[in-house]
């Protein structure tokens, strides 16, 4: 089975991020061939820094393999090193309508916040579904904001089979399981972010010991003095989940082993087991930023794999749709 999946190099990389990203990326990696691209020609379709973004994309490979793809297995790509995603957007364009263009949601909602929108912000999603397409992918690991892309990509690839004929595989999305969203320590209301307005909330990865402990040590609790999981107790229910994810125990287990304990055991392990969690983490990132080349290294190896698997795609498209070949 072929898994695609494409993440935006945005400066995200905290807990949240890791529970429902990263450490999904390297599961996924027991499930199928997985290819994994870095969408940096999909960051420039609003307002951005390019220095900003040259930083934000290596941070953004070396936390990838630092958590856990495996560069034999896997292909761990950016999406500018293979031009043929760049020509398959072009190509696809000719069957996408501007009129499903607008309908999309997120386009609706980021051109409202605009005055100048500029095109790739409409057809960025043209862009998406000539990712996924050129892997023959089957399935494709997503956020559920990513929903209505997804099934553009499915569309476009449906009309493109029927009028130049069977070229592409419909892929189907795979969606994280509600639930498994991390919240913000602060505001457990809310989803744990880089962004926020609470910083002592969030657990960014790459966060010394110390400061993990004292972010999860003053985290926000309920009333009562349960280790309990329930609706009515958002700040001890995400610490539950948060220890899930660190040590891939289930709730009850969890639940279980501090019955009768209160707040402060608990939080202290919970504390240990995110920093012993992250430690390798850390050490393995550090490691790759101090290694340009190993990184390019890495990179090019990938480009290199991501080209083969997708120009027999790309050129299926061309010769299908009228093209003189080369
Ligand atoms: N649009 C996706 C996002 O913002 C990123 C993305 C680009 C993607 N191409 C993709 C995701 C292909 C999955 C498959 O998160």
């Amino acid at each position: 089975m072929r898994i695609f999946s494409g993440i935006q190099p945005t400066g995200s990389k905290h807990l949240g991020a890791y529970s429902g990203g990263f450490r999904q990326y390297a599961a996924s990696q027991e499930l199928g061939e997985v290819f994994l691209c870095v969408v940096d020609l999909h960051s420039i379709t609003v307002a951005y820094d390019p220095t900003d973004l040259r930083e934000r994309t290596l941070e953004l490979v070396a936390m990838l393999f630092a958590t856990g793809m495996d560069p034999e297995r896997s292909t761990v790509y950016l999406q500018s090193h293979v031009r043929a995603h760049a020509e398959a957007a072009w190509l696809l364009s000719a069957v996408t309508t501007v009129g499903e263009l607008r309908r999309m949601t997120q386009f609706k909602d980021k051109s409202e916040q605009q005055e100048s929108v500029s095109a790739g912000l409409l057809t960025y999603p043209v862009l998406m579904a000539g990712d996924i397409l050129l892997y023959g992918t089957d399935r494709v690991p997503i956020g559920d904001d990513q929903r209505q892309h997804l099934e553009l990509a499915r569309d476009v690839a449906q009309r493109f089979n029927a009028r130049f004929g069977e070229t592409f595989t419909v892929p189907e999305g795979i969606f994280p399981e509600v639930g498994a969203r991390i919240m913000d320590l602060q505001e457990p209301e809310r989803k744990m972010s880089t962004t926020g307005t609470t910083p002592q909330g969030t657990i960014r990865i790459l966060d010394e010991p110390e400061v993990i402990v004292k972010k999860l040590k003053t985290a926000v609790t309920d009333s009562g003095r349960d280790v309990r999981h329930a609706p009515d107790k958002p700040g001890v229910s995400n610490l539950i989940e948060i220890m899930c994810v660190a040590t891939g125990e289930s709730i009850a287990a969890v639940e279980a082993r501090y019955d009768g304990q209160g707040y402060g055991p608990f939080k202290q392990d919970v504390a240990e087991a995110v920093v012993e969690l992250f430690r390798p983490v850390k050490a393995r990132y550090e490691e790759l930023r101090g290694e340009p080349g190993e990184l390019q290294r890495l990179l090019a190896r990938g480009a290199e794999k991501a080209r083969a698997a997708s120009a027999p795609t790309l050129a299926a498209m061309y010769k299908r749709m009228g093209f003189v070949r080369p």
